[in-house]
């Protein structure tokens, strides 16, 4: 099934691997990838080749300095999407969520911050996105992808874990705190955000739908009585909606390098530095991104979505570019909330396991992206992997230094590729500086981010991070092999 020079090229992915596991504790799984290929390689028959040429996607892994206040969301007015074999309510979906007319403003879609062209990602590298009335409105997260949610599950505090041995642990839900449980609750959010879509009520939503230029088809598929009652209406829309990211093959194209390769199909051979980051990407002593970021057979059938749906505290540094920041008062805690209401710490810094966590989000399509983590604090695919590897060798560059003097001249070894580039003298690095004190308890130790010493050693060498990241641009959508493969190049050697 899988050819024999394939199976040589997969260094140590077969027998017996130590796999870390949520909490820092390690155990040992058998990791069978010809067991993995092979099913996956059932369910993605058929399934393959669907809207390859629908989306060019550019791998452009951002790099841009993006801040929140240049410019708003672009208005996409033209659906790149082909409708194929949808359902009548899927079809209603797909106009709703094309449809610039449903927000106050009358100029923004779920398309316009979930770009169709960019993995239904952000259309641009600004950390939030604006909506409200006058689109001035801004966001308080990064615009996560909706590829590949279908096999999301409901929230819960103890999901099992897809690796069937790591300990239950928060996992499932949408959003990246898990506050709702299925697409159709989700698309309530946006349609009724003061600072997103803006409409005052469920009637007004259902006033727009009623003169949309598609009211016809909503009532060929809710029946001809679909607006008499409005709250009914108002459900039937975020089904709709769900229908549609569940049954358009461009949510869940997998049509990328990767998919080529795990299929044994032409043109998924990999270049000699894609499997090296793949081993990275996997190794339990180096990277150990798949404890999370999980590529084996997931849950409900699944597999390869490259998440397990967990959450966890990594800790990510607070960006100053997000307008809801300038309070000193205000934390995003995640799971924790104040966005999400149930898990709500008893009083202020009472102790609280869920403070810090957010969802480790899938990393299909991740180089497509120019905002990275909830709070769209880093802006390049190779900035994110450095903070995995440095974010406790070197927090100075990470993390804001208080009572220190800054240098006039850097030492020629002080590392730029951080999100602080002052070097300072003395002073105290405020590690976590979007974590309470009282919360940072929450922080996973699991490698790379494993708590060692600032000044000690990295877990990654520049080798490593240079082959995860062509590791992790196979991982994107719309790949085209090409005529011949290249001979030379970033990625190839
Ligand atoms: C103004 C920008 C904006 C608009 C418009 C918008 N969204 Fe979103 N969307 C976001 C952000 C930001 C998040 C993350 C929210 C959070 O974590 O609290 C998100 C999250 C989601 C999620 C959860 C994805 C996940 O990874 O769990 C879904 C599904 C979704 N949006 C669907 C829609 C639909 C459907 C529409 C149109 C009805 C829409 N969105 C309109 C910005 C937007
Ligand atoms: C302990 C679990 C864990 C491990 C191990 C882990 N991640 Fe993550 N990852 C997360 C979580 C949780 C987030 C979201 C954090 C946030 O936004 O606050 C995340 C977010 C990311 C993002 C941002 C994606 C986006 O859409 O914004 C990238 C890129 C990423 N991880 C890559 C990696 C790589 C590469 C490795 C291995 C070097 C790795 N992760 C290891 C849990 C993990």
């Amino acid at each position: 099934m899988i050819k024999p020079e394939r199976l040589l090229s997969l260094p140590r992915l077969q027998g017996r691997e130590s796999v870390g596991v949520r909490g820092g504790r390690e155990t040992s799984l058998q990791l069978s990838l010809v067991e993995m290929l092979c099913s996956s390689a059932r369910r993605w028959r058929g399934a393959l080749c669907v809207c390859v040429s629908v989306f060019a996607i550019a791998a452009c892994g951002g790099g841009g300095s993006g801040d929140a206040s240049s410019s708003a969301a672009t208005t996409v007015t033209t659906p790149t999407v082909a409708a194929v074999n949808l359902s009548l309510s899927a079809q209603v979906g797909q106009k709703l969520f094309f449809d610039n007319n449903l927000p106050a403003s009358g100029k923004l879609s779920c398309a316009s911050c979930h770009d169709p062209n960019r993995a239904y990602g952000p259309p641009n590298d600004l950390a939030v996105e604006f909506g409200g009335p006058d689109l001035l409105d801004s966001g308080v997260r990064a615009v996560p992808s909706l590829r590949y949610k279908e096999y999301t599950p409901a929230y819960a505090d103890l999901l099992d874990n897809p690796d069937g041995i790591s300990a239950p642990g928060p996992g499932g839900g949408f959003t990246w705190d898990g506050r709702t449980n299925t697409l159709a609750e989700q698309a309530k959010t946006p349609l009724l955000s003061s600072f997103e879509m803006a409409n005052a009520s469920v009637a007004e939503v259902v006033a727009k739908l009623k003169s949309a230029s598609y009211a016809a088809l909503f009532r060929q598929a809710f029946g001809n009585q679909a607006f008499d009652d409005a709250n009914s209406a108002f459900n039937n829309a975020l089904a709709a909606l769900q229908a549609f990211q569940l049954e358009d093959p461009s949510f869940h194209p997998y049509s990328s390098k990767f998919d080529l390769y795990a299929g044994n199909k032409i043109g998924g051979t990999l270049t000699p530095a894609e499997p090296r980051g793949m081993k990275v990407f996997t190794d339990p002593d180096t990277g150990n991104c798949s404890s999370c970021h999980f590529q084996g057979a997931g849950l409900n059938g699944s597999s390869a979505l490259f998440t397990d749906f967990s959450y966890e505290a990594i800790g990510v540094p607070r960006n100053a570019a997000i307008p809801a920041n300038s309070s000193a008062s205000y934390y995003d805690l995640g799971v924790c909330g104040p966005l999400r209401s149930d898990h709500l710490p008893r009083a202020s810094g009472a102790v609280n396991e869920f403070c810090g966590m957010f969802k480790a989000p899938t990393l299909r399509n991740v180089a497509t992206r120019g905002v990275f983590f909830h709070n769209g604090v880093m802006h390049s695919l190779e900035q994110a992997i450095r903070f995995y590897n440095t974010r406790d060798t070197l927090p100075e560059i990470w993390y804001p230094t208080v009572g220190g003097t800054p240098k006039t001249n850097r030492d020629p070894s002080f590392s730029t590729y951080g999100l602080i580039t002052t070097q300072y003298v003395g002073g105290t690095v405020r590690k976590f500086d979007d974590l309470p004190a009282a919360y940072r308890v929450n922080i996973d130790t699991q490698l790379p981010l494993d708590g060692r010493l600032a000044g000690s050693a990295p877990p990654l060498r520049e080798q490593n991070i240079a082959d995860l990241i062509c590791f992790l641009n196979t991982l994107t959508d719309g790949y085209q092999p090409p005529s011949s493969p290249p001979a030379s190049g970033a990625c190839v050697d």
